[in-house]
């Protein structure tokens, strides 16, 4: 049982394999924090508690004044309310029928189980056995308004993983006074909060914009608040709903790093504040922005839940614990842990404008490539030319499709590949034959005009009707037709949102309800075609969070498929989540959001690290580049196995300091399978001066006592490029070792690799690693 309660010290212990949670009962009512450390066997004495301390401005309750010195302003609380004498930001706030937000959350019972229960309404995380994990819930009440907190805690017992959520009850018909049978309006209910000692942490957040999705940034935590948040109606492309907290001196590979990670593609803030003592609080949840949620007698609302990871060995292991985490006990269905099809999709080749000659066209040329899945994107739909219309209408634009979606699915099976196809289902454009059915349909505000994004509203997922129009038009679609690949676009920001169905009072529900409704319609949908295989998608990587994950097992990560950005992008990513949920394809040069020119292979190389695919012309490209497309498709059906389901780890990033002087700049990883049979190392440089320093790389993960040889999968193009170089190069420009190459694992781990001596001509290398 990796949960226990000490009745001596009124305590409980939370124990992963490498970290103990300890939270203790002060006075029997004062639930606080005990640390969140590693790992320890007991917690039976309270010798290293900490101190109650007598700290100017810092109140006592009325119990305790003259007996403790004891303030709820300067202890380590496990869920602070506001109102009383914590001045740092309550975990929770609500308005009582008396008008004010005071509220006390006193211990009063608890609970321990095996397994772990779902959340209602929301994507979790998941047991499929009891051992896997066990769930402790502590009640809390108020005992002024009746109001009862539930903190649930699930505690994985292999992997360093704490989930946390939070369930309100209205418990008012048990107070007495104005209070009774009352209802309250809450304003503000974490998932989790968290109080540590110290403010010695840097900070990660993953922030960036369209395009330029969750690069990672770190900076030390300062008195006062650090939050990112998102008020868009979505996780974002802005920030992503994680953040982490680590030593100073904490790297990808030592260290104790803290990860937080909100399931939940709504509204939502994390972030850290400092008080006067420099301790550190975390809070995430739910964003008190555009959000009151009025809870009658007897009612009860859940706040989404938070992946909390350990880790004392770096970023690296915290990362591969959400990695398997997400993969095994979070997205499911048959695609779960089933290789993915290396895609081709005509977006960024034909756009909106295409016909059914042009699309065999393409699946003609991806079928010759090895490529297997066809994916027909915007513009098939309504009478839909360009982005300003028809969202709504999913009824085939028989204008450009002349036989129907039906003769594109065929068509392209019969040429041996599986057919996907784009939708945006929770859009609506002013322009379609929906929005003239049911303008009301829309988030908007009655009296004001209606903010447009892209030309287009977003539907009003907070109403049942909407929610059951689009299950049943899905569910028609793809039943009808014989589809293989759903993307799940969703292209604006929200703005007033509000429901046409809602009352003023409740009219603050909206932004959540629209997820409620949306969780709703994805498992209506997903579960009703379990083997489509899934990719949500949001402008790129709009809307990339674990929530979806539960529901589709794949993301589209950026638009911007250019290279060099799209290492940051992947590498920001790769943080929380795992390869195979990062959708990653090779598009066109010069990029079309970036005009950069990289070569095929540094695209191809860059790609291999997540589900793979292309995104471009390929009737456009030169032989010699049809050709090491069809190379790089072979081999990643050799390695994806690998790359989707291994370990990753990220060995070097260009944005990592260098060193003074240093003249190259690269991002390096490695992934091994699980068995440590394969792996897959890749480079790729950002920059290379002329006549550079020589480069070692330390490879990690691999068995090192086993033996393993080495290809080399530097391309053709680039190979005929050097060969073209008007100096004769060394063949180390070409590949770092000749072909045949095998050594253990140990050296190359601690030993090392030298890479090509010559990166600027080449721009990355790959090379496979495989046990003899
Ligand atoms: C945004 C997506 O990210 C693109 O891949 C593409 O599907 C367009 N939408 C289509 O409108």
């Amino acid at each position: 049982m990796s949960i226990t309660f000490n009745k001596k010290t009124n305590s409980f212990l939370l124990n992963t394999p490498s970290s103990s949670y300890i939270i203790r009962i002060y006075d029997n009512k004062y639930l606080l924090h005990g640390g969140w450390v590693s790992r320890i066997e007991e917690w039976d004495d309270d010798v290293c508690s900490m101190p109650l301390l007598d700290r100017a401005f810092s109140p006592v309750p009325a119990e305790l004044h003259n007996k403790a010195d004891f303030s709820l302003n300067s202890q380590q609380q496990e869920f602070p309310t506001s109102g009383r004498s914590d001045f740092r930001t309550g975990a929770f706030e609500a308005l009582c029928a008396d008008g004010t937000i005071a509220a006390d959350l006193f211990y009063d019972s608890h609970k321990i189980i095996k397994g772990k229960p779902g959340i209602k309404g929301l994507p979790a995380t998941y047991v499929t056995s009891e051992s896997e994990a066990d769930t402790l819930e502590i009640n809390l009440k108020d005992p002024v308004t009746g109001v009862m907190v539930k903190l649930v805690y699930t505690v994985w017992n292999n992997r360093d993983v704490i989930c946390r959520h939070t369930i309100v009850k209205n418990d008012s018909s048990k107070a007495g006074g104005i209070y009774k049978n009352q209802p309250v309006k809450l304003r503000r209910v974490m998932s989790a909060s968290l109080d540590f000692m110290t403010s010695r942490y840097k900070m990660l957040q993953l922030s960036g914009a369209h395009a330029r999705e969750r690069h990672a940034i770190w900076q030390k935590l300062i008195p006062g608040t650090q939050s990112v948040e998102s008020r868009r109606g979505t996780s974002s492309h802005q920030h992503n709903p994680f953040i982490a907290l680590a030593d100073y001196e904490a790297t990808e590979t030592s260290g104790q790093v803290f990860g937080f990670n909100l399931v939940y593609s709504g509204n939502f803030v994390a972030g850290t504040e400092v008080d006067q003592f420099n301790m550190s609080r975390v809070q995430i949840g739910i964003n008190p922005y555009n959000f009151e949620w009025e809870l009658a007698a007897g009612e009860t609302f859940e706040t989404p839940e938070v992946v909390m990871v350990f880790s004392n060995k770096g970023l690296g292991e915290l990362s591969r614990t959400y990695h398997d985490l997400y993969r095994d006990n979070m997205c499911r269905g048959p695609w779960q842990k089933k290789e993915r099809p290396i895609v081709i999709n005509n977006w960024e080749a034909t756009y909106f404008n295409f016909n059914a000659e042009k699309l065999f066209k393409l699946a003609d040329r991806a079928a010759e490539e090895g490529i297997e899945l066809f994916v027909l994107d915007d513009g098939w739909f309504g009478k839909r030319d360009d982005d300003r219309s028809s969202l709504g209408d999913w009824f085939v634009n028989t204008k450009k499709l002349t036989g129907g979606l039906e003769e594109i699915a065929e068509g392209i099976h019969k040429r041996g590949l599986k057919f996907g196809l784009w939708f945006e289902p929770e859009m609506i454009s002013p322009d379609s034959n929906l929005y003239r059915a049911h303008p009301d349909w829309c988030l908007h505000i009655e009296g004001r005009d209606r903010s447009l994004g892209r030309h287009q509203s977003v539907l009003d997922l907070s109403r049942d009707d909407v929610v059951d129009y689009l299950t049943e038009t899905l569910s028609k679609i793809l039943s009808t037709v014989a589809i293989d690949y759903v993307k799940w676009d969703f292209n604006r920001s929200q703005t007033e949102v509000a429901s046409a169905l809602a009352s003023p009072a409740n009219q603050m529900k909206t932004a959540h309800k629209y997820y409620l409704g949306l969780y709703r319609l994805l498992e209506n949908v997903t579960q009703k075609f379990p083997n489509v295989l899934f990719e949500s998608c949001s402008g790129g990587g709009g809307r990339f969070d674990p929530a979806f994950l539960y529901y589709m097992p794949q993301c589209w990560t950026s638009d911007n498929t250019d290279g060099l950005s799209r290492l940051a992008i992947q590498n920001g990513t790769s943080i929380a989540y795992p390869a195979s949920a990062m959708s990653c394809h090779v598009s066109a040069v010069p990029n079309h959001q970036t005009g950069r020119v990289t070569n095929i292979s540094e695209r191809g190389h860059t790609a291999m690290a997540g589900t793979f695919g292309y995104e471009l012309d390929l009737n456009k490209l030169s032989q010699p580049e049809l050709d090491e497309i069809k190379d790089q498709v072979a081999l990643y059906k050799k390695i994806r196995s690998t790359v989707q389901f291994g370990d990753l780890y990220r060995l070097r990033s260009s944005w990592d300091t260098v060193a003074p002087a240093e003249s190259t700049a690269y991002t390096a990883w490695n992934i091994v399978s699980k068995d440590k049979k394969q792996a897959v190392l890749t480079l790729v440089w950002q920059f290379a001066e002329g006549n550079p320093e020589l480069q070692l790389i330390k490879l990690k993960g691999l068995d090192p006592k086993a033996k393993y040889k080495l290809t080399c999968s530097q391309s053709a193009t680039i190979r005929a490029h050097l060969a073209d170089f008007p100096f004769p190069l060394p063949e180390s420009a070409f590949a770092p070792f000749p072909a045949g190459t095998a050594t253990s694992g140990d050296k190359l781990m601690n030993v090392g690799l030298y890479l090509p001596y010559m990166p600027q001509y080449g721009g990355s290398v790959q090379i496979v690693l495989e046990q003899i």
